[in-house]
């Protein structure tokens, strides 16, 4: 076995603001959260609650206004130099929701594919570049011929595929994935799906997963973070928090995930998220780890009552 998980990713409490002066917003407020190598960390939240904005911070396409991102050990955000910053622009890659807008519709799949090359590997000479590309296409399924065609000859699930291909041929080690199957139908969503976890096996990557849907998340990743606009409310492994949810909002996001138990969904009743549940008056809540790799946003009061439930529904130890 192997001894402990390394992180490769670090976000130490993490801000991002938009705007100047009186209308600046601050959309992610103190977000802390680690990554281990080879797993896939979803991160779950509603329409605006920040999850894309702390993707693109890690990527570095926007700048923090507060705290620190940590990738292998050394920090990424802010100045860095050079040579740490080709390495992280080929190792920290992105796949996108939508596979029809995030192509660059006048470029050939060819150039879409390669585009990150030209910036991070200039000495790659034409031949290499073009073996590089055929081959980041047959990775992903698709025909190396397919490197002369144009973005709209193909289907959503194609695109979706020439995207993760523009991500590959870098040789990444840590993929963010923001709602990579949101736009695609449902029946081809099971395919990429499929298609990110061999290559993850077979390549040993990382992966953030972005999305606000629960019920895709409960397959796909070992650990999910939930956050609230702009807060991380609750973190912890996927089995812990679907066994045994504690804060109130991750709660009422799964209580609107379809269970496969018939009976059980017929009974089910949605619940809705009240924040005035808290009293953060004079009680004021921390992130903090509440039993080994959960945590959760709660004040001392709500720590007590959290303890409580999580000591009547342990498992009692064998003698
Ligand atoms: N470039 C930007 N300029 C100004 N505000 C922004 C920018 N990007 C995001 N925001 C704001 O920050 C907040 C968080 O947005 P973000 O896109 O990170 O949310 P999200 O969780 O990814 O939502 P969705 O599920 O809809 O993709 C929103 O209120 C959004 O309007
Ligand atoms: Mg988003």
């Amino acid at each position: 076995m192997s001894t402990a998980k390394q992180p490769i990713i670090q976000v130490k409490d993490l801000h991002i603001a938009f705007g100047e002066r009186r209308r600046r917003f601050e959309a992610v407020r103190g977000v802390t959260f680690d990554i281990y190598k080879g797993e896939t960390f979803g991160l779950v939240g509603e329409s605006g609650s920040g999850k894309t904005s702390i993707g693109r911070a890690i990527i570095r396409v926007y700048s923090i206004s507060g705290g620190e991102v940590i990738y292998d050990g050394q920090r990424i955000s802010g100045k860095i130099d050079p040579e740490l910053d080709r390495r992280v622009t080929r190792e920290i890659q992105m796949i996108f929701q939508d596979p029809m807008a995030s192509l660059n519709e006048r470029a050939k799949v060819d150039y879409i594919v390669a585009e990150g090359l030209y910036s991070t590997e200039k000495g790659l000479s034409r031949e290499e570049r073009t073996r590089r590309v055929h081959g980041a296409l047959m990775d992903v399924g698709l025909l190396p011929e397919f490197a002369s065609r144009f973005p709209h000859e193909f289907s959503g699930g194609q695109r979706q595929r020439i995207g993760i291909a523009r991500a590959l041929v870098m040789d990444p080690k840590f993929i963010i994935a923001d709602e990579p199957i949101s736009a695609l139908d449902v029946s081809i969503r099971a395919q990429v799906l499929n298609l990110m976890s061999t290559l993850q096996k077979e390549r040993g990557l990382t992966y953030m997963f972005i999305s606000h849907d629960l019920s895709v998340m409960r397959f796909i990743c070992d650990r999910i973070a939930v956050i609230h606009r702009g807060v991380l409310v609750e973190l912890g492994n996927t089995e812990q928090l679907f066994r045994l949810p504690l804060h109130p909002y991750t709660q009422a996001l799964l209580s609107a995930v379809p269970m496969p138990n018939p009976t059980y969904e017929k009974k089910k009743q949605p619940i809705a998220y009240d924040e005035s549940v808290h009293d953060y008056s004079v009680d004021k809540p921390v992130w903090q780890e509440i039993e080994p790799g959960h945590f959760v946003l709660a004040n001392q009061q709500e720590r007590d009552r959290y303890m409580e439930r999580l000591a009547a529904c342990a498992i009692p130890e064998r003698v």
